[in-house]
């Protein structure tokens, strides 16, 4: 069932959006070689609390922390750890939401631990500017299948490839509600978009191959072959006067 958000809900909602959004701004600050991910994860929690709010992603299915940190050939949810050390030319994606208002919002980036290789950049850059391109098509009218199309043919076009696995979602009173997002699609295809729905957008995009596997944590996902991988997300709203993200600062 998609929740359709009245206006008035939407500036509750964009209050959760800011905090995830300034949550996850101190947490791409402090990404730096010799910095652990524990310590990351750490600035989240203080963030969050000190607005009072909270970790939207904290004992959800029982995660165990406020934010996802994946390095390098980790996709998604990488578990942050005292013992995992960021290094110089690291590739670092921090995933993470608030919940404020009844709200959640929800939003992720990828940034680099000193210098990175071009291609590292390369993927970076494209992987942020083709959650742009999702975005753009999230007009009223349109379908859910325009935006893994664009999204898909932005990253594709530069020799990139898609996860398939792991989509974007509705968002709202909960982190995941309907429609799921995926970043792959067919213009036209899937459900409308209408004025109050919410959506998580987050492309997943590979350097290499589009595979995943799944490791024994239970929750990180790293790419089948161990190339790079980047990631970024907005929590966007479909308004009638097009779409507003509601995680930008
Ligand atoms: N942003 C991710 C998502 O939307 C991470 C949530 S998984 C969690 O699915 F368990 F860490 F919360
Ligand atoms: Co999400």
């Amino acid at each position: 069932m998609i929740v359709l958000k009245t206006g008035r809900e939407l500036s509750l909602m964009r209050e959760a959006c800011v905090i995830s959004a300034e949550a996850l701004r101190a947490a791409g600050k402090a990404v730096e070689p010799g910095v652990t991910t524990a310590e990351i994860d750490r600035i989240v929690r203080e963030y969050i609390a000190m607005r009072g709010a909270e970790p939207a992603f904290l004992n959800y299915n029982g995660y165990p922390a406020a934010a996802c940190i994946s390095i390098n050939d980790e996709v998604i949810h990488g578990i942050p750890s005292s013992s995992r050390v960021i290094e110089h030319g690291d590739l670092v994606s921090i995933d993470l939401g608030a919940k404020f208002n009844g709200y959640v919002g929800d939003n992720a980036a990828t940034y680099a631990a000193g210098d990175i290789s071009p291609e590292a950049q390369r993927l970076s850059d494209t992987t942020r500017e083709s959650l742009y391109e999702g975005i753009k098509v999230c007009v009223a009218g349109g379908r859910i299948g325009d935006i893994g199309a664009a999204i898909s043919r932005y990253c594709e076009a530069r020799g990139f490839s898609v996860v398939k696995e792991y989509t974007g979602h509705g968002i709202g009173a909960h982190l995941h509600e309907d429609p799921s997002v995926p970043n792959y699609g067919k213009p036209g295809r899937g459900t409308r978009l209408l004025p109050g729905m919410t959506l998580a957008i987050e492309p997943m995009i590979n350097l290499g191959s589009a595979g995943i596997k799944l490791m024994q944590d239970g929750w990180t996902v790293k790419t089948a072959d161990g190339k790079l991988s980047a990631h970024f997300e907005h929590t966007v709203a479909i308004t009638t006067d097009g779409p507003k993200i509601l995680t930008q600062l």
